[in-house]
């Protein structure tokens, strides 16, 4: 076997590995500039369908295709040379059979070279999820709020907030480490049920909203930037960048209109005739 790159990707099993060890550090990213910054800090970048509030500002994920998310995906691949890249399968795309997931799949990891994709849904995924892992296809779940189903849910609310209503989130998280996914992300769920979670499943559990025990947590990466006009209550902010770029496009537009805009003679030495 020739090897290609003396650079070594994170790997699915490696991800796999890290279950009750170092937490998983997890964010999104959609294009090459940030993915080369992500990449020196996290484990894992995955290039979420939430690209489609993010970048066109659809009000929900439903819109994303899958040549959006693969056309994405490659240009995360291309940015990144360490993480785990794991691409978002989007809605529409695997839920019809096990047979359309993998074509899907198959289409995400030979036009991207990612190492993985992920797909919404517990039990009634674990199917597709044991097809494609026994396929050769890494699968990370995601379980708790499944925001393709906005529609059927009718809003964005946390899930378990009840005790009584753990039963159901319990199962699909043990549906789908049965079934071969490599991780699992548990989104906005209440704290004491993704805790439970965490302990009783033996793959790794990467939260979002759910909890600090978790074995790695997952951001959306403009939400903890600070450039989403609208973020969900979970989200700690590390950053404000949202004024630092209006206040750089706001000089850049005034220094064009006062004709202050530097001329290339402070590139090549000549002089602007006036
Ligand atoms: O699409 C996305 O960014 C996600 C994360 C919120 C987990 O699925």
């Amino acid at each position: 076997m020739s090897v290609q790159s003396a650079i070594r990707r994170k790997t699915a099993p490696d991800i796999r590995a890290r279950k009750n060890g170092e937490p998983i550090v997890m964010l999104t990213s959609y294009h090459a500039h940030t993915a080369a910054l992500v990449d020196r800090h996290c484990d894992v970048i995955l290039v979420g369908d939430s690209l489609g509030n993010v970048m066109h500002g659809f009000e929900t994920t439903v819109p994303v295709t899958l040549d959006m998310m693969i056309l994405q995906g490659h240009a995360v691949m291309r940015g990144s040379q360490h993480a785990l890249v794991v691409v978002d399968m989007p809605f529409g795309s695997y839920e019809a059979s096990k047979e359309q997931a993998f074509h899907s799949a198959v289409r995400i990891l030979k036009e991207t070279h990612c190492g993985a994709v992920k797909l919404e849904g517990g039990a009634r995924m674990a199917d597709t999820v044991a097809f494609l892992s026994e396929r050769g296809i890494p699968v990370m779940g995601h379980i708790g709020l499944t925001p393709q189903s906005i529609n059927t849910l009718g809003s964005f609310r946390a899930q378990g907030r009840e005790e009584g209503s753990w039963g159901p989130i319990e199962s699909d998280a043990r549906a789908i480490a049965q079934a071969g996914a490599f991780s699992v992300v548990i989104e906005a769920v209440a704290e004491p049920l993704a805790r439970k979670i965490t302990e009783a499943i033996e793959i790794p559990t990467i939260g979002i909203g759910a909890s600090a025990a978790c074995d790695g947590q997952v951001l959306v990466l403009e939400d903890m930037l600070g450039l989403s006009p609208r973020t969900p209550k979970f989200v700690r902010r590390y950053g404000d960048l949202g004024p630092v770029i209006a206040a750089a496009i706001e000089g850049y537009a005034r220094d064009v209109r006062s004709r202050a805009f530097p001329g290339p003679e402070h590139v090549y030495g000549m002089k602007a005739k006036s």
